[in-house]
């Protein structure tokens, strides 16, 4: 089985460790009193920024995380309430003792907000 297979069968670990990593850097970065913003739509330009940033092979551009003094302290944006988009389940919850799962995190998927 390929690494790629191997991966997407785990659904995507690689892009998982990747989205802990720049959220607790942009949590650590709160926490010092900076501003931090994820960004991806700068990895449209990958090949120049990876060229400017001296990015090399095997690592690549996925994301970038702007840090600086924030000017302000902008009002939380509004959230969908947390059993929205965050189920738990558990042994008694059915469909995990069926899997043979337990305790697990599932998120809908994008668009869907009601799996029970
Ligand atoms: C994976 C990901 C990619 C993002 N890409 C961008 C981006 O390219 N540009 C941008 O202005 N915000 C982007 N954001 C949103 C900002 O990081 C956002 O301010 C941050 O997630 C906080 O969300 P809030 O503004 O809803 O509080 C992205 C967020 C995530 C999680």
């Amino acid at each position: 089985m390929s690494r790629e297979e191997h991966d997407r069968l785990r659904a995507r670990p690689d892009l998982q460790s990747l989205g802990a990593a720049i959220q607790l850097l942009v949590t650590a970065a709160h926490a010092l009193g900076y501003g931090a913003c994820w960004m991806s739509a700068p990895v449209l330009a990958a090949p120049r920024l990876e060229q400017l940033l001296g990015v090399e092979e095997p690592a690549r551009l996925v994301a970038i995380v702007a840090v600086g003094v924030p000017s302000g302290h902008p009002q939380g944006t509004r959230r969908l309430p947390v059993d929205e988009v965050l189920r738990f389940a558990t042994p008694e919850s059915g469909a995990a003792a069926e899997s043979g799962r337990a305790a697990s995190a599932a998120a809908p998927a994008p668009g869907e907000t009601d799996r029970s």
